[in-house]
């Protein structure tokens, strides 16, 4: 009989919950509508064997020096910089994540993102509501398109490939991209062309970010990384809000240094709604939704659960990000 407990840090879906049950394990699951504070989840966790988690639960040396007995920590979210994966690799803390789960979920919110900015969607609906339709107007709302236009993409992973996959059918865009390595599947599907990123910045007409937050990439897209780029360029990140620079970002959009920007990914989250990026016309933000279709995120949720369920049954663990933990 299983008897090891399980904290279950937010309201996930059922079916993850549901199968960490019928494997017999004894779940605490937090009901409330926000994250555990870091003391409620050190007390909560101190009392558990394994932790299923995400990217609001911060998982820092503090949190995994208090806990170090965790058996296992299994993140609900493919991006796992909420945790410091050397203080739990050191303390030999495996920390599964969810990757693929979300690849079409996330590249369709990017796809839209790059839509909405190049129409002005988001803006236009404004005016509705604002009572300033007016009438149809020649010369007002323009936009631009995007037939046989280059995407720039930043870091072209599982994710990346969905969005360029989507570009190159709709659109028929040139697909360049810059990755740590070349990613030869993409060339050889999308005819991607790998280049160096200063290359990258200066070419795109859309450029959107798909790599991980770490610290070679916060804050890579700044002030001088902005200016590299086209005037008419669009910047889309459905990634982590802290690898663009916020401020930067801002004041390139109001100089004209670059076109629009699409986010679903802000610094910080929740962005507060005086913030002058949801009053300009070529900007298009959603809450940190990529992932937040049904499909993606049972799928997730499975994933998460199995594992925790394959970790205790000694199977290892089916993503992992720190697999060194394992081996000792
Ligand atoms: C979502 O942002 C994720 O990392 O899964």
């Amino acid at each position: 009989m299983n008897t090891k407990k399980v904290l279950v840090s937010r309201i996930f879906p059922e079916v993850g919950t549901k199968m960490l049950k019928d494997a017999g394990f004894l779940i605490t699951a937090w009901d409330k509508d926000r994250p555990m504070t870091q003391t409620e989840l050190i007390e909560k966790a101190k009392d558990h064997d394994a932790l299923y988690c995400s990217l609001t639960d911060t998982i820092d040396k503090t949190f995994l020096n208090e806990c170090s007995h965790l058996d296992i920590i299994s993140q609900f979210a493919v991006g796992f910089d909420n945790i410091d994966i050397s203080e739990a690799t050191r303390l030999g803390i495996p920390i599964g994540n969810t990757p693929d789960a979300l690849n079409d979920a996330t590249a369709d919110i990017a796809f839209g993102l790059m839509i909405a900015t190049a129409r002005k969607m988001f803006y236009s609906h404004k005016t509705i509501l604002k009572g300033n339709w007016g009438s149809f107007n020649p010369v007002g709302n323009l936009g631009m398109e995007l037939k046989y236009k280059t995407l720039g993409i930043f870091g072209l992973g599982r994710i990346g490939m969905e969005l360029a996959k989507r570009c190159k059918g709709a659109y028929d865009m040139k697909i360049i991209y810059h990755n740590r390595k070349p990613n030869p599947k993409g060339e050889q599907e999308l005819d991607a062309k790998f280049m160096d990123f200063k290359s990258l910045l200066s070419q795109s007409d859309i450029l959107s970010v798909h790599c991980s937050l770490n610290s070679q990439t916060i804050e890579i897209f700044n002030k001088s990384t902005f200016s590299q780029m086209k005037p008419t360029s669009i910047f889309i990140n459905t990634a982590r809000g802290l690898i663009h620079h916020e401020t930067d970002l801002i004041e390139a959009l109001k100089n004209g240094v670059i076109w629009g920007a699409g986010l679903d990914v802000t610094n910080p989250e929740p962005m507060l709604p005086d913030n002058p990026l949801l009053q300009m016309e070529n900007v298009t933000v959603v809450p940190h939704i990529g992932s937040a279709t049904i499909e993606a995120r049972n799928e997730m949720a499975r994933l998460a659960a199995l594992n925790i369920i394959e970790f205790y049954n000694g199977k290892g663990v089916l993503n992992i990000v720190n697999p060194e933990t394992l081996k000792r």
